[in-house]
């Protein structure tokens, strides 16, 4: 018994610095990396475009250029290894005429998005907490 005690003590202790490395990982990794953001990316797009409450801004756009910079963007936000090339929030959504209950319908979107794909709930909230500050320069009716 004696005899097990330090490797068990040695591998209790990498297993336990392994955990809190991970835990203290960059937001993009925790939340699953490429795999996990692109699905969250599709399925928030597929939500929003067809959500009677969102859609109307979606209908005549490149759909594939906002999947890309959308990837991009959060991979970028959360220290990922990513630099986002996309226009800025003001110029991209300024013409839209984009209102609080719009904005309000995405957010709820992308909430469902990353619970669907495993999102914690640390994750999940410091993302939104990085996109908030976004409100003032996407809003603007
Ligand atoms: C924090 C919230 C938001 C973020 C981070 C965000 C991010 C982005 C990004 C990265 C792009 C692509 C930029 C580019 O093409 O260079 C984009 C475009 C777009 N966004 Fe948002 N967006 C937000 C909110 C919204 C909301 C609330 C709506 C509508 C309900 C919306 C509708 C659109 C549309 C329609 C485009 C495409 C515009 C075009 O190609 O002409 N966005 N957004």
């Amino acid at each position: 018994m004696k005899k097990a005690f330090l490797p068990a003590l040695l591998i209790g202790t990498a297993m336990m610095s392994a955990t809190v490395a991970y835990a203290d990982g960059s937001l993009f990794d925790r939340m699953g990396g490429a795999p996990v953001v692109t699905k969250v990316v599709d399925q928030l797009l597929d939500l929003s475009m067809n959500d009677p409450r969102t859609k109307r801004s979606f209908q005549k756009i490149n759909l594939k250029r906002l999947r890309e910079k959308l990837n991009e963007q959060i991979c970028a936000l959360s220290n990922g290894p990513c630099q986002y090339s996309g226009d800025s929030m003001k110029d991209v959504h300024g013409g839209l005429d984009i209102t609080d209950a719009e904005f309000n319908g995405l957010v709820e979107h992308l909430t469902i998005a990353l619970n669907a794909n495993g999102v914690g709930l640390r994750e999940k909230n410091e993302l939104l907490k990085l996109l908030a500050p976004m409100k003032r320069d996407v809003v603007t009716k």
